[in-house]
């Protein structure tokens, strides 16, 4: 973040104020006079103002939420219906969702007031691995399951390659599980996949996302992300 704008979160001063503060050279970063009110601190820098420390207001948070059916991945939703937030309690910081899933699907949601981060995890050039399971109506030939490795149209868009197992063959209620490993993150983009192929989802679960599993983690619970779990996901955009 620049740093007029860290000092002006502190409550140091506005950040016009700051940005004079900085241009007199009465902040530091790391020991070193800084002067341009553009410069970029990050969290675990020491940033001093006339020779006092800068406490950081806001720390980093993320969360690894196990999303139930039935809550929408928004902070605020204008039909009163239970967000993914209602999940949450006692934490401070402003979090918003990590891109979405449908009301209706299940499994691993990250959460954090870390915009920077959101904004490169949810971007299509980091490709972002996503691992679903879909529960399919009827069961897909091999074509089909080819046809969905190698992209199908929907809308107006092409979908990248993806990985595509065929897991189970519910025989008895026509139905198939599968496994599906994408890369990108179009609007309703597993649904749109599967009913291009004619079968539609009938039951969706993420079980993956960025190399992060929900795991044992029950329904509707969450944990905090371990250090080595942030450290990752900052290599794996390249933060
Ligand atoms: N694809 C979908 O169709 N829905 C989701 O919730 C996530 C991916």
């Amino acid at each position: 973040m620049r740093l007029a704008k860290y000092l002006a979160r502190a409550g140091v001063a506005s950040r016009r104020q700051a940005e004079v503060l900085i241009s007199e050279g009465r902040v530091e970063v790391n020991g070193q006079v800084v002067e341009k009110p553009q410069t970029l601190v990050e969290d675990q820098d020491k940033v001093t103002v006339n020779g006092s420390l800068v406490e950081n207001v806001e720390s980093k948070c993320y969360l690894l939420l196990h999303k139930p059916p039935g809550y929408i991945s928004t902070v605020k939703d204008t039909h009163n219906r239970p967000t993914v937030l209602d999940l949450i309690n006692g934490i401070e910081a402003r979090l918003y969702p990590v891109g979405r899933l449908d009301a209706d699907t299940s499994g691993i949601l990250l959460l954090t007031n870390d915009g920077e981060m959101a904004f490169r995890l949810t971007h299509p050039s980091f490709q972002v691995k996503k691992k679903y399971l879909a529960l399919v109506s009827g069961i897909p030939n091999r074509e089909s399951l080819d046809t969905l490795r190698k992209g199908v149209a929907i809308e107006n868009h092409h979908t990248a390659p993806a990985g595509v197992k065929l897991l189970e063959r519910k025989v008895q209620i026509n139905k198939a599980l599968l496994e599906l490993t994408l890369i990108e993150g179009k609007k309703g983009q597993v649904k749109k996949m599967c009913r291009a192929i004619n079968h539609p989802v009938v039951k969706l679960h993420r079980e993956e996302f960025a190399g992060l599993k929900v795991g044992e983690l029950p329904e509707g619970k969450y944990r905090f992300l371990s250090e080595q779990e942030v450290k990752w996901l900052y290599r794996l955009v390249k933060l």
